[in-house]
């Protein structure tokens, strides 16, 4: 055996080791999750993740954006529903100070990794706005992260169209938000980040994530909706509702392309009844 092969066995297992961290943190995010449709942090994760990988970032600051994505909002974990369920301009003085600190907190448990130092920057500044008028720090212009200027604009457009009043833990069956309600919904919130560009958002960012936004709509227009047995999905496919277990916890949300790891997690969960056994999808 050279010397070579324990220390990439080693750096192999430290990788994996690291993947399973980052996995576990965004499990843990999802507590806080309870009063969106669909996932948060999941989305949020990957859109930006492609919004930087098209303005040209490096594979390693895509990385770092999407995991930051992921675990922006960690700080809010333990934070009372009252928090949680409201939007900043309904909170009172005092909901509204605790909902302020929740970047500074997710640095701090982030900042514990030494491998998570870029990324708790990028949480910390997540809520910043160009002018000067976000916080914690009310950071101006270019002192803004690219990574944190992107995460901002996915987070603002996915609160806009999928943060609900109800607990999804109390209420299951309550209806989706009928698709003429969610287009509404969408084009607001795309107004809003368009007349907001170079004020509060970075205007390249905006105009990124919104044309990527219209092109998912356009091949999603193109597809079929299906009833497709759990165990047939096939990557390129892509959910067309959420799926939650009885207890409330999101195994895949509308809109999700499925992948390869996604297939056994619903066979399983399908298998003792927690989710149907046929699952609509766009094909
Ligand atoms: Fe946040
Ligand atoms: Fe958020």
């Amino acid at each position: 055996m050279t010397e070579r092969e324990p220390l990439q066995e080693l750096s192999t297992r430290l990788a994996e080791s690291f993947a399973q961290t980052i996995e576990l943190l965004g499990a843990l995010v999802a507590a806080v999750e309870r009063f969106y449709e669909g996932s948060h942090c999941r989305f949020v994760s990957q859109k930006a993740a492609e919004v930087a990988r098209r303005l040209g970032c490096s594979e390693l600051e895509v990385f770092e954006i999407q995991v930051a994505g992921l675990l922006h909002d960690i700080g809010k974990i333990g934070y009372p529903e009252s928090v949680l369920q409201k939007f900043p301009t309904e909170m009172t003085a005092e909901e509204r100070r605790l909902y302020e600190r929740h970047p500074e907190l997710g640095w701090h448990i982030l900042r514990k990794h030494s491998a998570l130092h870029g990324v708790a920057e990028l949480v910390l500044q997540h809520h910043e706005r160009l002018d000067g008028s976000g916080f914690p720090q009310r950071l101006r212009g270019r002192q803004i992260r690219l990574g944190a200027a992107i995460i901002a604009v996915v987070d603002v457009f996915h609160n806009a169209v999928s943060k609900r009043r109800r607990d999804r833990r109390v209420v299951q069956e309550s209806p989706p938000t009928p698709p003429e309600v969610a287009y509404r919904q969408y084009l607001s919130a795309v107004h809003h980040l368009e007349a907001k560009a170079g004020a509060l958002y970075h205007p390249e960012v905006v105009r990124t994530f919104v044309e990527l936004m219209e092109e998912e709509r356009r091949q999603l227009g193109q597809k079929l909706l299906q009833a497709v047995p759990v165990n047939q999905l096939r990557p390129g496919m892509v959910v067309a509702e959420n799926y939650y277990t009885s207890y409330g916890l999101l195994v895949v949300a509308q809109g999700e392309q499925v992948t390869p790891e996604m297939v056994p997690v619903l066979v399983r969960f399908a298998e003792v009844g927690e989710v149907p056994r046929k699952v609509l999808v766009w094909v």
